[in-house]
C-alpha cells in the first residue's frame, strides 16, 4: 500500500483497503510507542498545524505524534498568523508548502481545505472542517476494533446531531468499513441526501446498512456503540442552544438509552462534552437551561461501558499513522 504524497481531506476519497491499512498502522505505531521502540520514520522533515477552530486533542496528536515520527512542529493558532485576513488560503498554501512537508489544516469549510491542498504541493490533513472530520473516524474505528475484535457488522448508532462533520463522517466510514450505521435524531438533523445516496451507493460493496430513525429504542436496541456528538458545534452561534436543547433533549444519552442497548454496548464521543458543570460554557447553559448536563449524563459518561478516553488516546495514535504513510 503506497498513500506517499496523497492528502487525507475526506474518507470518501479513500478506498475501504487503504482506510484499514490506516488503521492497521496505527495499531502497529501503537504497539511500538507502548514497547518504547523508536519510530523516527521522517526525521528532519517539518510539519505546520494550522487552527482557525480551537482544539485540545487534534492539537496535541499532531504535535506528539509528529515528534514521535522525528519531525519539527509549527502550531499556527486562530489569531495569530495571516491567514484570512491578510492573505489567501491559495498564497498560505503556495508560503507553507515552501518550507514544510506537510500541512495540517482545522476550519470552516470543506473548500477551504481542498484549495489548501489544491495549492500547497505538500500532502494536507484535515484536522475539522465543518462537513468532515476524517482523522476522528480512524480513531473511532481502531478503538471499536480494539474493544469487539472487528468493525464488519457492528451495530453502530449516532445520537444527536447528524448532519455536521460528525455524523457525516461516521456515516462515510461505516459505509466504508461495512457497519450498520443508525442516525437517531429528528428528520431534519439526519445528513444531506446527496451524501447519503452516495453512502447508500458505498454500503451496497461493502455489506454495511444505512437507517435513519427518530424512535430512540427502536435506534439503540442491538446496538454494539451509542455515540454522540455535543449538540452547538463551533463556529455555529449561541442562540441555537434553545432550539437545539427542544429538538435533540429526547436523543440524549442516558442511562435509559444505555440499558435499551444492553450491558455489552459501548458508549462513545468525540469530546469534548457537556456532562457536568465542571466547564464554563457547562455552568452557563446549566444556569441559563437548568441542566447538568447536555448531549450525554455524567453517570453515562463516567460508566464501565464509556470508552471515551481510549477514543481520545488513539487520535494520537491514528493521526501518526496518516502522517507517517503520505509523507
Ligand atoms: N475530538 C476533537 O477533535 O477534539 P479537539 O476539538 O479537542 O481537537
Ligand atoms: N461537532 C463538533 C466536533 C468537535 C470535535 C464541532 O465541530 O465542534
Amino acid at each position: 500500500m503506497n498513500l506517499k504524497g496523497r492528502n487525507f481531506l475526506k474518507l470518501l476519497d479513500y478506498t475501504s483497503e487503504e482506510i484499514e491499512y490506516l488503521i492497521d498502522l496505527a495499531a502497529d505505531l501503537k504497539a511500538k510507542k507502548k514497547a518504547g521502540i523508536p519510530h523516527k520514520l521522517h526525521e528532519g522533515k517539518n510539519v505546520a498545524l494550522i487552527f482557525e477552530k480551537t482544539s485540545t486533542r487534534t492539537r496535541c496528536a499532531f504535535e506528539v505524534a509528529a515528534r514521535d515520527l522525528g519531525m519539527g512542529v509549527t502550531y499556527l493558532d486562530p489569531t495569530g498568523s495571516q491567514i484570512g485576513k491578510k492573505e489567501s488560503i491559495a498564497d498560505t498554501a503556495r508560503v507553507l508548502g515552501r518550507m514544510y512537508d506537510g500541512i495540517e489544516y482545522r476550519g470552516f469549510g470543506q473548500t477551504i481545505v481542498e484549495e489548501l491542498a489544491k495549492y500547497a504541493g505538500v500532502p494536507v490533513w484535515n484536522g475539522l472542517t465543518d462537513e468532515f472530520h476524517p482523522t476522528q473516524i480512524l480513531a473511532d474505528f481502531l478503538t471499536i476494533r480494539e474493544h469487539f475484535g472487528k468493525l464488519k457488522g457492528i451495530n453502530f448508532v449516532y445520537m444527536g446531531d447528524a448532519r455536521f462533520n460528525m455524523g457525516n463522517s461516521l456515516m462515510v466510514g461505516c459505509a466504508k468499513m461495512g457497519l450498520n450505521f443508525t442516525a437517531c435524531a429528528p428528520a431534519k438533523y439526519f445528513p444531506d441526501q446527496k451524501l447519503i445516496d452516495e453512502c447508500e451507493s458505498i454500503a451496497k460493496q461493502t455489506g454495511a446498512t444505512l437507517r435513519f430513525e427518530s424512535n430512540v429504542a427502536t435506534a439503540v436496541k442491538n446496538a454494539d456503540v451509542i455515540y454522540t456528538d455535543i449538540w452547538v458545534s463551533m463556529g455555529e452561534p449561541v442562540e441555537i442552544w434553545q432550539e437545539r436543547i427542544d429538538d435533540l433533549g429526547p436523543y440524549q444519552v442516558n442511562s435509559n438509552v444505555m440499558s435499551i442497548a444492553g450491558d455489552n454496548a459501548v458508549f462513545m464521543h468525540c469530546l469534548p462534552s457537556y456532562h457536568d458543570l465542571n466547564t464554563v460554557v457547562g455552568r452557563e447553559m446549566g444556569e441559563k437551561f437548568g441542566r447538568d448536563s447536555m448531549e450525554v449524563t455524567n453517570d453515562v459518561f463516567e460508566s464501565a461501558q464509556s470508552i471515551v478516553f481510549d477514543e481520545a488516546e488513539n487520535r494520537m495514535h491514528t493521526i501518526k499513522a496518516v502522517m507517517a504513510a503520505t509523507l
